[in-house]
C-alpha cells in the first residue's frame, strides 16, 4: 500500500516535470492539442450540511464582491428573519464598525428561499484583512483581504463550476494559491431548477467566496425560465449574486452586465451578459459603448479585459457558433478599445487563442481564452475541430483554473492549471502584453474608437 502510494507520487512528480518541460519546448507558432486524457466527470456532491442553527439566524452562503474602489458588499442567507447587519473591524473578535443593509427573498415553484441579506461596508483600506460577522450572530466569524490599490494584481478566472468532486478539486487548488479576486464567466451552481442546489452551492464556495471578492456574470444555467410557471429569468441568480452593476465609473441598468476597476484603475474588467439583449441599440450595447469610451479617455487603464459566457472563438465541437451573434454585435467595439483579453466559459474545456479579430489572427486583437473547466456534472467537451487552426494556440479537455497576474502596466502572466488529481499542474502559460502600451496598435486608436461608435 505504502509502496504503491510512493510510486504513484513519484509518477506525479515525473508527470509534472514532463509537463513543465513541454511548456518550454512548445514552439511559439505551433498549434497544440494536448494529449492529456482525464477520467470521466465525478458525481454531484450530496447536498452539503447546514451548519448547526437552532434559532435560524446563523449566516450561511456568505460571499463578497467589490463595490467601487474601496467598498465591499457582503451577501449572506439566514433561514429565519435576522438583521441585515455586518459588523467589522481589523482585529479578530472586535467589530467597531457596523452597517445595516437590506433583505430580500424569492419563491420559485414550491421553493421559498431563506432571507437573503446584503450590506455594503467601507470605505476600507487596501491590502488589509478585515474580520466580520453577519446578522450579529456570534456563531461564526469570517474574514477577507481587500485587494491592493496598485499593481501587481492577481486574478483567478474559472467558469462552469457546478458542485461535483471535480469542483471541489478546483476549489482546493484555488484555495492553495494567493489571489486578490476571482472572476467567474458564468454557470455557477448547475442548480437547474432545483433551488436547494443554489443553497448547497453557496455553502460549497463560502470558504473562498467569503474571503476574496467573487465577481460573476451569468451563464445559461442561471436563466431557469419555465413557460407559465416561472416566466421571469435569472430569479435565483439576481437575488443571490447581486453584483455592483449600479456602481463604478459606468453604472449599468442591469445585474446581468457591469464593469469595474481594480488596482487604482490600472485594470478595467468588463462583465458582459451573453443571455440578455446585446444587439446594436440594446441597453447592453449602448452601455458597453459608453464604458469603452470612458476607458479610452482614461490614461491610467493599462489593461482592459472582458468576460462572456458563450465563447466567440472556439474549435471545440461543443457549443460551436453559440457566441457568434454576440461576437458580431460587440467584437468591433472591444477591438476599437484595444481590449487585451476576452475570457469565456460554456465549453467544458480549456482553449487559448492567439490575438484575433474578425475570425483572423490580428496583432491588435484580444487574446481569447475559454476557461469553462470548473468541474460541473455535465463532464468534459472532448471533441475538437480538426486540424487545429493556427489561431488556436493550445487546447485541452481537462478541468482546471486560470490565473492572470497583472505584473505591471505592460505585462500580465496568464497560466492555466490543470487539476491533475492531487497537484495543480501548470499546463499552459503565456505573457500578455498591454495593447495600450503597444505603439503599433495605437497609431490610430482614437480614430478606431470613433469609427466603431
Ligand atoms: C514589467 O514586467 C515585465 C515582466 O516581469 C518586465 O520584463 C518589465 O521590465 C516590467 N516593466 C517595467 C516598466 O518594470
Ligand atoms: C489603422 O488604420 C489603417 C487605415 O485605416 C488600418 O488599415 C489599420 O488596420 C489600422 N490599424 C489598427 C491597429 O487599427
Ligand atoms: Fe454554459
Amino acid at each position: 500500500m505504502a509502496v504503491g502510494r510512493r510510486s504513484s507520487m513519484a509518477l506525479l512528480v515525473v508527470l509534472a516535470a514532463a509537463s513543465a518541460m513541454s511548456l518550454t519546448l512548445i514552439p511559439a507558432t505551433l498549434a497544440v492539442t494536448s494529449p492529456y486524457v482525464r477520467p470521466p466527470a465525478r458525481p454531484t456532491l450530496p447536498l452539503l450540511q447546514v451548519p448547526d442553527d437552532s434559532d435560524g439566524q446563523a449566516p450561511q452562503q456568505v460571499h463578497i464582491s467589490m463595490v467601487g474602489p474601496d467598498k465591499m458588499r457582503v451577501s449572506w442567507i439566514t433561514d429565519e428573519d435576522a438583521p441585515a447587519t455586518v459588523e467589522y473591524g481589523t482585529t479578530s473578535g472586535h467589530y467597531p464598525l457596523s452597517v445595516t443593509g437590506s433583505t430580500t427573498s424569492y419563491s420559485y415553484l414550491l421553493y421559498r428561499s431563506g432571507k437573503i441579506h446584503d450590506a455594503v461596508i467601507g470605505p476600507l483600506q487596501p491590502s488589509t484583512t478585515y474580520y466580520y460577522r453577519c446578522s450579529s450572530s456570534p456563531s461564526r466569524e469570517f474574514s477577507f483581504r481587500t485587494p491592493p490599490a496598485t499593481l501587481p494584481f492577481k486574478f483567478v478566472i474559472v467558469g462552469d463550476f457546478g458542485q461535483t468532486g471535480w469542483t471541489e478539486t478546483t476549489l482546493q487548488h484555488i484555495a492553495a494559491v494567493d489571489h486578490d479576486m476571482l472572476l467567474l464567466p458564468g454557470d455557477l451552481s448547475y442548480a437547474d431548477f432545483i433551488q436547494s442546489r443554489w443553497d448547497s452551492y453557496g455553502r460549497l464556495v463560502e470558504p473562498l467566496a467569503s474571503s476574496r471578492p467573487w465577481m460573476v456574470t451569468e451563464g445559461n444555467h442561471e436563466i431557469e425560465k419555465l413557460p407559465i410557471v416561472a416566466p421571469t429569468p435569472f430569479v435565483a441568480y439576481n437575488a443571490r449574486w447581486r453584483m455592483p452593476y449600479d456602481a463604478g465609473t459606468t453604472p449599468s441598468p442591469d445585474n446581468l452586465y457591469y464593469s469595474f476597476d481594480v488596482a487604482g484603475g490600472a485594470v478595467h474588467v468588463i462583465m458582459l451578459g451573453s443571455y440578455t439583449d446585446f444587439a446594436a441599440g440594446s441597453p447592453q450595447h449602448e452601455w458597453l459603448r459608453r464604458d469603452l469610451a470612458a476607458v479610452a479617455s482614461r490614461s491610467t487603464a493599462a489593461f482592459v479585459v472582458a468576460l462572456v459566457h458563450a465563447p466567440w472563438y472556439n474549435t471545440n465541437k461543443a457549443h460551436m457558433g453559440s457566441g457568434d451573434a454576440m461576437q458580431e454585435a460587440m467584437e468591433g467595439l472591444l477591438y476599437g478599445a484595444r481590449v487585451d483579453a476576452v475570457f469565456a466559459g460554456h465549453v467544458h474545456a480549456y482553449e487559448r487563442f492567439r490575438r484575433v479579430y474578425a475570425g483572423r489572427e490580428d496583432p491588435c486583437g484580444p487574446v481569447h481564452i475559454t476557461i469553462g473547466d470548473g468541474g460541473n456534472r455535465e463532464g468534459l467537451a472532448k471533441r475538437y475541430e480538426e486540424p487545429q487552426p493556427a489561431m488556436s494556440a493550445f487546447r485541452e479537455a481537462s478541468f482546471g483554473h486560470g490565473r492572470l497576474e497583472v505584473v505591471n502596466a505592460t505585462h500580465a502572466l496568464w497560466t492555466w492549471h490543470r487539476n491533475d488529481d492531487d497537484v495543480a499542474v501548470v499546463a499552459d502559460q503565456v505573457w500578455i502584453t498591454s495593447l495600450r502600451a503597444n505603439p503599433a496598435c495605437n497609431k490610430n486608436r482614437s480614430e478606431a474608437v470613433v469609427e466603431s461608435e
